[in-house]
């Protein structure tokens, strides 16, 4: 139910707009108050009239009066509701609200609001594959806006595809969930993620194979469950998830710096490929060749341990510590002593040999070790391998 929320509707100009009527009615039965803006395209497909006879609220159009300044300012009109959903989203409103232009009553209010906002958008197929299109939707997805849809479907322009809105019922399921509070709301989560690059000189570095992909997923996953996740990334090659805080690292030492600051912490997951060793004689110039065939010694020194600091911390660590063990053989053996080593929770072990292509590949094989035992998971995306471990952290943290 969505009794007494506040939902600020802004209605595009797209022949999906008459979908947003039923959605108003659909709103108003599950007890929320509607307040609709209409886009001066949008009242190319619905009335005014109907608009505001089926929300029973005063309808907020593009121009401004001074009538309407005086009662409500457009700021005031922004931040009053609980939720913002722009529906039906058309591509022009998503390219406005990703350059942050405010030329209109719509796109002003979603400029000056600081309330979440749900967009449904709906638009010719070729406009929404459109590189530019999908540019804003990254941008905006960046700032935290959520997505419902568009579906695939026939459209009224005669092709077929996605770009059909929403139905008004999964939207609504989209304000319901978004309301939901999920059973991490409220904790506090840091999650390390990717490589780390130790430099050899300014211009060379030694890395690893990890793109970031498991830490990713998870942190993601945990959001989902409402946590406020904290992100420490080496340099990966996957983008990190809109929604959490994230900080970016390129060195094992500026990611225990990072972590140190991101305590205290209820739970802490430690899915990076953290280098064992950095470049003791590292060089502050571009190193040259001397011209006679003589090569570098590079010395190695021992990188801090992050998940055994934070394991062993006497005071403020974290009520769930979490490890992951990437073996190439004798896989569990090699984990469960590095659980035990390190001082960790649970230690999440898997098998990085080439022949696997884990590290890198979009699925992995865990088996989540604890003081329960070992526990196997077949085979399965990263995404779902994340979603399970959101799961079992939550039951573990509520528990
Ligand atoms: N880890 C860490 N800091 C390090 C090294 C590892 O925080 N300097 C963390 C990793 O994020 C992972 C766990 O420790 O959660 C195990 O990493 P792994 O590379 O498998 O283990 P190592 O410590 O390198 O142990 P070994 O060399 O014995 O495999």
């Amino acid at each position: 139910m969505l009794t007494g929320k506040r939902i600020l509707l802004v209605i595009g100009g797209g022949i999906a707009a008459f979908k947003s009527l039923d959605l108003i009615r659909r709103l108003r039965e599950r007890g929320a108050d509607v307040t609709p803006v209409l886009t001066k395209a949008g009242e190319q497909f619905v009335t005014p009239l109907s608009v505001s006879a089926l929300s029973g609220s005063k309808l907020y159009r593009d121009l401004f009066d001074l009538t309407d300044e005086a009662e409500m300012g457009h700021i005031q009109l922004s931040r009053s509701a609980d939720l913002i959903v722009v529906a039906p989203a058309t591509a022009d409103l998503m390219a406005k609200m990703a350059q942050g232009r405010a030329d209109d009553l719509a796109s002003t209010l979603l400029l000056a609001t600081n309330t979440p906002v749900l967009i449904a958008p709906a638009m010719n197929v070729r406009m929404w594959q459109h590189a530019a299109t999908q540019r804003n939707l990254a941008m905006l997805q960046d700032d935290g806006i959520r997505l419902i849809g568009p579906n695939d479907g026939d459209m009224a322009c005669g092709e077929f595809g996605p770009g059909r809105m929403a139905e008004p019922l999964e939207i609504i399921a989209a304000i319901e969930a978004g309301f939901a509070r999920g059973p991490l709301a409220g904790k506090n989560i840091l999650v390390t993620s990717g490589p780390t690059h130790e430099p050899i000189d300014p211009v060379r570095y030694i890395a690893n194979r990890s793109s970031g992909a498991q830490g990713t997923a998870l942190a993601a996953a945990l959001r989902d469950l409402g946590a406020n996740v904290t992100f420490v990334t080496g340099p990966a090659s996957v983008a990190p998830p809109s929604g959490v805080s994230v900080q970016h690292v390129e060195t094992a030492a500026q990611m225990l710096s990072a972590v140190q600051a991101a305590l205290p912490a209820d739970c802490a997951i430690f899915a990076a490929a953290v280098a064992d060793w950095r470049v003791a004689n590292a060089a502050a110039s571009k190193m040259k060749k001397d011209g006679a065939g003589k090569t570098p010694a590079l010395e190695f020194a021992e990188n801090p341990d992050i998940l055994a600091t934070v394991s062993q911390m006497k005071t403020g660590r974290p009520a769930l510590v979490i490890g992951f063990a990437a073996e190439t053989d004798d896989v569990i053996a090699h984990a469960i002593a590095k659980r035990l080593r390190k001082g960790c929770d649970w230690i999440v072990a898997n098998d990085v040999s080439p022949a696997t292509g884990i590290m890198g590949g979009a699925e992995n094989a865990v088996t989540v070790i604890s003081d329960a035992g070992a526990d196997g998971w077949p085979r399965m995306s990263k995404a779902e391998v994340a979603k399970r471990l959101a799961d079992r952290i939550a039951q573990a943290l509520n528990g």
